[in-house]
């Protein structure tokens, strides 16, 4: 028999790490509602209003329970590592940064994503209890340049060869912290891997932080003022989708060793304003009716974005790629909701939270 063939089921004890973050919430609550034990890194113990509400989001998982428990862990250093990961039957690695303008890619990115694997996996061999491992990579480890595949319908199969510290860095960083978790498990014969490489996030949060730049991109355009649409698709996938991706990827035994895609084709961001704008008559008046050739766009944003920021957008401005998800589907029973079902919850996330009136 396969030593890699092993299934992870409650109340398996599970280590999320980055469990605050907008991802990390999601699974932490997927794996408290299957009854599973679970453990959360955080980056700062003493900061509790960061990650206390996540006693709240599972019915059951409050502080009393003992269900849920804390570790203070940050990716660039080893302290920690062993004390969260003992006992650990499996790991769900999401942390990490998104920093599309760092000034210097390989202190704030890529050495915290390297040194995150090796400490993790580190620990997890010291431990001898983690069978299972399942990683947020990204789409940007599969490609960042949509013109380089036309006509190309990707797969897991893909890998982003074109990234480098000084080319779309983030990208870069995601991809070579891939590689690294692979690495590891090639000459493991009982630890298995699978990874999940997501689209742009988006959907509700669990807690009241904004997070990431992409429910901030539907903040822009609700609250109004963008002046120009871009000639840009938006490859993107539900926050909660992508949270069950990576818990079915933990329990099933055909995902041992195998990558996984998790995104929608991409959407024209036309649509998504279209979408945003049939919601209410206040945001279909602020949103942005003009689209600008790419060629005018390019050269026009470049005196206004950082260099990352416009790296990342030459790469995908005008460019529509699309996504073969059989394996997903068969595999892990991968379902994304409709799109506009994920960017309306995102808006009325924003209204529900002040930000925004409809
Ligand atoms: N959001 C997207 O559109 C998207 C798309 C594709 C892939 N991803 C990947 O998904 C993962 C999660 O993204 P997200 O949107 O949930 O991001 P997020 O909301 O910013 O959360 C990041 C989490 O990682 C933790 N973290 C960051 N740097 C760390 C470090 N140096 N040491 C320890 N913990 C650290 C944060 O902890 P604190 O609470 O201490 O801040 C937080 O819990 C990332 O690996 C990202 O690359 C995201």
């Amino acid at each position: 028999m396969n030593a890699k063939a092993f299934a992870v089921a409650p109340p398996d004890v599970v280590l999320v790490t980055g469990g605050t973050g907008f991802l990390g919430q999601w699974v932490v609550k997927l794996l408290l509602d299957r009854g599973y034990t679970v453990r959360a890194t955080v980056r700062d113990l003493k900061n509790t209003p960061r990650y206390e509400f996540l006693y709240t989001v599972s019915a059951g998982a409050d502080k009393a329970s003992g269900r849920l428990s804390f570790h203070q862990c940050e990716l660039a250093s080893e302290a920690g590592w062993d004390d969260a990961v003992r006992d650990c039957r499996a790991v769900v690695h999401v942390a990490g940064t998104i920093n599309l303008d760092a000034t210097d890619a390989r202190k704030d990115l890529i050495e915290p994503a390297l040194m995150g694997v090796r400490n993790i996996f580190g620990a997890v061999t010291r431990a001898g209890t983690v069978k299972r491992i399942v990683v947020t990579s990204s789409f940007a480890a599969v490609s960042d340049d949509f013109a380089e595949f036309a006509s190309h319908t990707y797969d897991a199969n893909d890998w982003n060869t074109k990234s480098s510290e000084t080319f779309n860095a983030y990208a870069y960083s995601k991809t070579l912290e891939e590689k690294a978790c692979w690495e590891y498990v090639r000459h493991s014969n009982d630890l298995s891997l699978t990874t999940i490489c997501p689209g742009s996030i988006l959907g509700p949060a669990l807690n009241d932080d904004m997070g990431y730049v992409n429910r901030e991109t539907v903040f822009r355009f609700l609250k109004g003022g963008v002046p120009t649409l871009l000639d840009l698709n938006l490859s993107l996938c539900d926050v909660r989708d992508c949270a069950a991706a990576h818990v079915a990827a933990l329990e099933s035994v055909d995902s041992i060793d195998k990558r996984y895609i998790c995104t929608h084709d991409a959407v024209p961001l036309k649509d998504i304003v279209d979408c945003l704008g049939a919601m209410s008559p206040r945001f279909k008046r602020r949103m942005p009716a003009r689209k600008l050739p790419t060629r005018v766009v390019l050269w026009w944003v470049r005196f206004f974005i950082s260099r990352g920021t416009f790296q990342n957008l030459k790469s995908t401005l005008g460019k529509r790629p699309g996504f073969n998800l059989v394996k997903e589907r068969a595999e892990i029973a991968m379902e994304l909701r409709p799109w506009e079902e994920t960017v309306r919850d995102t808006a009325q996330w924003l209204i529900d939270h002040g930000l925004v009136k409809s």
